[in-house]
C-alpha cells in the first residue's frame, strides 16, 4: 500500500492527494494548479518556484543543484523550493510564487482567464 500525501495550493484553494514521493509540480499539474515549468521539470529554469508554507519538513531535502537554480529565482525566501525537485512525504500547503504563476500564463495563453479566476485576481 502506498502512503498518500495531501497538497494544498493556498492561493487557488485546490487540494490534491498524491502518492508519497510525488513532486509538487506533478501534483500541481494533476489538479490544474497554475504553476510554470519552462524547462520541463529538469531543474534548469526556476519558473516552478513555490513557497512551502506548511509542512516544509514533509518535503525532500534540497540538493545542491536545486540551490544553484533557486539562487536565480525572484523573491527567494526560507520556504522556497523548486516544484519540480521537491518531493512530498506528508501533508503540505504551498503558495505558487508570482514568478511561477506568470510563467504559467506565458506558457498557457489560452488558460489565462481561468488561471486568473482560480488565483482570485
Ligand atoms: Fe524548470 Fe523546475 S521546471 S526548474
Amino acid at each position: 500500500e502506498v502512503d498518500m500525501a495531501k497538497i494544498r495550493f493556498i492561493k487557488e484553494n485546490l487540494t490534491v492527494e498524491v502518492p508519497d514521493g510525488t513532486t509538487i509540480l506533478k501534483a500541481a499539474k494533476s489538479i490544474g494548479a497554475p504553476q510554470g515549468d519552462r524547462c520541463g521539470g529538469v531543474c534548469a529554469c526556476s519558473t516552478c518556484h513555490v513557497y512551502v508554507l506548511e509542512g516544509f519538513n514533509n518535503t525532500s531535502e534540497i540538493e545542491d543543484e536545486e540551490f544553484d537554480i533557486l539562487d536565480k529565482a525572484f523573491d527567494v525566501r526560507s520556504t522556497s523550493r523548486l516544484g519540480c525537485q521537491a518531493k512530498v512525504h506528508g501533508d503540505i500547503a504551498v503558495e505558487i510564487s508570482d514568478e511561477s504563476f506568470q510563467a504559467f500564463l506565458d506558457e498557457h495563453p489560452n488558460d489565462k482567464e481561468a488561471a486568473h479566476k482560480l488565483r482570485g485576481k
